[in-house]
C-alpha cells in the first residue's frame, strides 16, 4: 500500500513538472512572437540610381577607367537602425572583376533613406582578349554592361539592444553605363544574395 502511494507521488511530480516546462515553452514562444511582431523586420532595398563611366582607356587588353555610381540604401523599418561598419564595393565586367573600393562606414537611422557615393577605378586592369574585344565592341556602341558587387558587415540596433554582425552580400546585375556624359543611367535594382 505505502509502496503504491510513492509511485503515485512521484508520477504527480512529474505531471507537475512537465506543466511547468510546457508553460515555460510556451511564455517563451509567445515573447518571441510578440518581439517580432512589435518590430516587425523589413528588408532592406538597394538601388543603383545613376552612374557614369570616364577616363576610358583600353589599351593591349589593359584597361583603365573611372567609375562613378550613386548607390540609395533603404531601410524601411520602423524600429531598427543599421550600423554599416564596412562597405565593400566591387565592379566585375563578365565575371571578372575590374575596380574595387571601399565606403566610409555609417549608422543609418530607421526609415531612412541614404545614398552612397561609389568612385571605383580600374587601373591597368588585366583583360583577357576575348572580354577586351567584347568590351571594345560596348564601347564603340556607346553603353556597357556591368555588375556591381557589395559586400557590407552590418549590425541592427533595436532600442538599446545590437546585434552581432552579419554579412550582406549585395548583388547589383547588369548596371548599363553610358560613355556619353549627358546620360543617366537606369535605375537598377539590387538583390541580396543571402
Ligand atoms: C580622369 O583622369 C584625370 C587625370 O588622371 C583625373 O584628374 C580625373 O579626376 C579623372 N576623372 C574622374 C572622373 O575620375
Ligand atoms: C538619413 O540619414 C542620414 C544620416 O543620418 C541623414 O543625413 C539623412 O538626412 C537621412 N535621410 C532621410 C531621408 O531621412
Ligand atoms: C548622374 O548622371 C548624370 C549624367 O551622366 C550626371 O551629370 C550626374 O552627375 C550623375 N550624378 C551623380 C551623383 O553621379
Amino acid at each position: 500500500m505505502a509502496h503504491g502511494s510513492a509511485t503515485q507521488t512521484h508520477s504527480k511530480l512529474l505531471r507537475v513538472m512537465a506543466m511547468i516546462i510546457l508553460t515555460l515553452i510556451f511564455l517563451l514562444g509567445l515573447a518571441v512572437l510578440i518581439t517580432w511582431i512589435v518590430i516587425k523586420p523589413k528588408q532592406l532595398v538597394y538601388t543603383i540610381e545613376n552612374g557614369s563611366v570616364s577616363n576610358f582607356s583600353l589599351k593591349y587588353n589593359h584597361l583603365s577607367a573611372s567609375f562613378d555610381f550613386v548607390i540609395r540604401a533603404r531601410n524601411p523599418n520602423r524600429r531598427i537602425s543599421i550600423y554599416y561598419d564596412s562597405i565593400d564595393v566591387s565592379l566585375s565586367y563578365d565575371d571578372q572583376t575590374i575596380a574595387f573600393n571601399t565606403l566610409d562606414p555609417f549608422h543609418q537611422p530607421r526609415r531612412n533613406e541614404t545614398q552612397l557615393e561609389a568612385k571605383l577605378e580600374a587601373r591597368d586592369a588585366a583583360l583577357s582578349s576575348g572580354l577586351a574585344k567584347d568590351l571594345k565592341i560596348e564601347k564603340s556602341a556607346g553603353k556597357v554592361q556591368l555588375d556591381v558587387r557589395i559586400k557590407a558587415r552590418i549590425r541592427y540596433k533595436v532600442g538599446i539592444w545590437k546585434s552581432k554582425h552579419r554579412t550582406l552580400r549585395i548583388l547589383c546585375p547588369s548596371v548599363m553605363l553610358h560613355f556619353s556624359s549627358s546620360e543617366v543611367a537606369q535605375r537598377t535594382f539590387c538583390v541580396i544574395e543571402n
